[in-house]
């Protein structure tokens, strides 16, 4: 019986999440589906149902489920309870398990990166959380946050036990590593935007944007044009999707190769 994934989310986006599992089942030759599956708050206690009854190997899980997805699952690791959220559900030994694989996949293309010893967020929303989760998993000693709203950086900050700094000051700081988890930049409306001005990125810093629409933010551009490292949200996808193939299948899928898919998806 061909086994059966899928994305839970609501409303469900345009997402290149079919694409990157289905070409993993093909190169391996699974018999497997990834569906996207649309998916209102009401319904999200019957659906889980449903993924323990009707065998569903596994569910990828957004907006807005990533939190209240927490309460139906057997067993959450220490990573998805730091960050307070699940993106991925996947079964061990009978158990239902939760795991937030946005935090590996921000942390997997820092990897190759020499390490900074600062860092900065930028906002304070769930991807800021994933963010700094991930940041102070890689080992990062000094992280801070600046969000527009402040008290929003700072229950963020006193979650995790780093610094907020006020978002008016925050080009004050010279910090290894700024990353962006804001909606400037975005296509659409915010394309034309930045959080950071061009003429104030510190000597040698990695900017990273979760953003991957467009694949090069004003704010990379900007920061690539004034000699900095970057990173395109597109490696943070590209690696959340490989955990989580790796977590249902323990299969890894060759990376380049789904990088360049991606890519061919996104042109
Ligand atoms: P996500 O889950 O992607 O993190 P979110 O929870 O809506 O989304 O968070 C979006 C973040 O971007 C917030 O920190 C938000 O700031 P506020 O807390 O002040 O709302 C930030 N953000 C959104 N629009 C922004 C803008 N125009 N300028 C600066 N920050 C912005």
């Amino acid at each position: 019986m061909t086994a059966r994934y899928g994305i839970i989310g609501y409303p469900l986006g345009h997402t290149m999440s079919p694409v990157l599992h289905n070409w993993g089942f093909g190169q391996f030759g699974l018999d497997a589906r990834y569906e996207a599956w649309p998916l209102e708050p009401e319904g999200l206690s019957a659906f889980i149902e449903r993924v323990r009854t009707d065998d569903i190997r596994g569910v990828s899980v957004t907006i807005p489920h990533k939190r209240t997805v927490m309460e139906f699952l057997d067993r959450i690791t220490d990573r998805a309870k730091a960050v307070g959220a699940v993106n991925t559900l996947y079964w061990d030994g009978g158990e239902l398990c939760g795991e937030n694989t946005d935090v590996i996949g921000l942390v997997a293309p820092l990897r190759k990166l020499a390490r900074p010893a600062s860092a900065l967020v930028l906002g304070a929303g769930g991807a800021a959380r994933a963010a700094v989760a991930g940041l102070l998993e890689l080992g990062i000693g000094d992280v801070a946050v600046a969000n527009r709203t402040a008290s929003k950086a700072d229950s963020l900050a006193q979650d995790f036990n780093v610094r907020a700094i006020p978002w008016e000051n925050r080009m004050d700081h010279a910090p290894g590593l700024i990353c962006n988890t804001t909606p400037l930049g975005m296509a659409g409306a915010m394309e034309d935007r930045t959080p950071w001005d061009a003429d104030r990125f510190p000597a040698g810093c990695i900017a990273y944007d979760i953003v991957y629409n467009p694949l090069e933010t004003r704010f990379l551009r900007e920061a690539r044009e004034a000699g900095c490292a970057t990173v395109s949200g597109l490696e943070m996808f590209l690696h959340q999707g490989l955990a989580q193939f790796a977590l249902w299948t323990r299969l890894n899928m060759d990376e380049e190769c789904a990088r360049v898919l991606l890519l061919d998806a996104l042109a």
